[in-house]
């Protein structure tokens, strides 16, 4: 399996109509936690087994991950739980704009794809664009988790979620960033990370719900 796809290709800059959520969801109404880049879904599955009041979707733009996900999800019989193939910078945006105000509750954005080189930098995930289509269907419970192993990475996450003003970011003292995964559920990378020594990077940002959106 290929390892990153350029998402600023041709291919993957074709807008996906994803299903609503009625379609997704048995109980469409339960709030939402939204996975970007699943990759094998470890993180969901996992939540989706403890907390069966809540929907978990994962949105993954390595299709052939979202079929073994899919696959599994299936076996496992959650009804919580959906995978899908898209590029969230491209297609997430009419999805979120058919949830009811203040459903979607998280979003967590786990060990995005650095791309390392400047020139590359235009196709990381986390942008502003992303940002406000997240925002627009957030109340102010609303938050957004974030965590990296790449200092600079989090860095540019950081200031890209700053700048916005769509989101504060949450309290932690003296301290600059959380030392543990609020979910208490760990992504792949996040124990690759850990058993590796390396250090991670985490914030959360709850919506700022003083800023509208027209
Ligand atoms: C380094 S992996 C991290 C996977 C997982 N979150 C973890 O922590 O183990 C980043 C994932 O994001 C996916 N991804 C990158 N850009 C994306 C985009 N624009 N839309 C959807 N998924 C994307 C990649 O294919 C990859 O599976």
């Amino acid at each position: 399996m290929r390892q990153h796809v350029n998402p600023l290709s041709q291919f993957f800059q074709l807008p996906l109509l994803l299903p609503s959520k009625n379609v997704l969801f048995n109980k469409s109404h339960y709030p939402i936690h939204l996975d970007i880049g699943s990759a094998k879904g470890e993180f969901l599955f996992e939540l989706a087994t403890k907390y069966p009041d809540w929907n978990f979707l994962g949105l993954e733009i390595r299709e052939p991950l979202v079929t073994l996900c899919e696959k599994k999800r299936k076996t496992l019989k959650l009804s919580n739980l959906k995978f899908l193939f898209c590029n969230v910078n491209v297609s997430l945006d009419k999805w979120l704009s058919d949830l009811d105000y203040g459903q979607l509750r998280r979003v967590s954005i786990q060990f995005p794809d650095p791309w390392f080189k400047r020139k590359h930098f235009k196709r990381r995930v986390l942008n502003t664009n992303l940002i406000k289509s997240i925002a627009k269907s957030m109340s102010n419970e609303g938050e957004i988790f974030i965590q990296t192993d790449i200092f600079k990475l989090i860095e540019a996450m950081t200031n890209t979620m700053d700048k916005s003003r769509y989101f504060n970011r949450k309290d932690i003292g003296a301290m600059r960033y959380i030392d543990k995964n609020p979910y208490n559920v760990m992504t792949d990378r996040e124990l690759f990370s850990l058993k590796k020594n390396l250090p991670i990077y985490r914030a959360i940002y709850m919506r700022n719900s003083l800023l509208f959106i027209d």
